[in-house]
């Protein structure tokens, strides 16, 4: 397992995305409902944020509920909102206390009211902070998002604010993540090695890491890892090795964020 030490400061992923998977399995194995997976994975949620924070992560994006999880049993729905709840309040002063901003992506409007107002009450009360942006995805997915910005999109075109042919940049306004840059990092657990429709757009050059820990049993030591795995990558950006080599300041991403 790798250390703290093992990682390079220099090369720290300014932005680290994690989709959280394998909760349910999880608690199966021990002979328990799905829910008791989600309740210790806010363990390594917890984790997760202390250790990103701790480094010197910029953003952290952690997939909570996506928008094809509303087809999930009612009790597990209502079940995960309740966490979502009653963690958002419990962990509220953790935040200030670290000066960790929260952000949100998704369709936060959709989600039940009682979970809306305490995810606004803790964006308000974290606002100023200006350490780690830590974001959950919240009713959200990929195509959702990319659907929603061209529809956005039409209306402006329509009562003349845009020019019918935006680039990439400008599509890159109407999402919602316009003001957080690409992810340098996704990290998937529980060996399933899929995007799961989230960041469609924003992970086209992410490295990609996949673990096959469950994510209840996710450490801080496992975020390690990933960092160490991710820093003896070459990221090329379409140029060739000889390229990267050669001018490595110039060894970016196209990046709108
Ligand atoms: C995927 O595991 C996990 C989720 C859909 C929810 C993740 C939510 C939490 C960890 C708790 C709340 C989060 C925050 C940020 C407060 P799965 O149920 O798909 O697992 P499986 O693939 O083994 O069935």
């Amino acid at each position: 397992m790798a250390t703290k030490e093992e990682i390079i400061q220099e090369r720290l992923p300014r932005h680290i995305a994690v989709i959280m998977d394998g909760n349910g399995r999880w608690a199966k194995k021990r002979g328990n409902q799905r829910i008791f997976g989600h309740r210790n994975g806010v363990k390594s949620v917890r984790e997760t944020v202390e250790a990103a924070a701790e480094l010197g992560v910029s953003y952290l994006t952690l997939y909570a509920f996506s928008r094809e999880n509303w087809n999930r049993p009612s009790h597990e729905i209502d079940a995960l909102m309740s966490l979502l709840v009653s963690t958002v309040e419990r962990e509220t002063k953790t935040l200030m206390d670290n000066n960790i901003q929260l952000l949100t992506i998704g369709d936060v409007q959709g989600l039940p009211f009682k979970v809306q107002d305490k995810i606004q009450e803790a964006l308000d009360k974290t606002s100023a902070n200006t350490g780690l942006k830590l974001v959950l995805a919240l009713n959200y997915s990929g195509r959702w998002e990319l659907s929603e910005a061209l529809r956005r999109f039409g209306e402006d075109y329509k009562a003349g604010n845009v020019s019918g042919s935006p680039d990439e940049k400008e599509l890159n306004q109407y999402l919602t993540t316009s003001h957080i840059p690409d992810p340098d990092l996704l990290i998937r657990t529980s060996g399933e090695a899929r995007l799961s429709n989230f960041l469609l757009w924003q992970l086209a050059y992410t490295e990609l890491y996949f673990t096959d820990v469950l994510w209840p049993d996710f450490r801080k030591e496992n975020l390690f890892e990933a960092i160490v795995n991710y820093q003896s990558r070459e990221r090329r950006f379409g140029k060739t090795s000889e390229q990267v080599v050669r001018n490595k300041s110039k060894n970016n991403a196209p990046q709108y964020g």
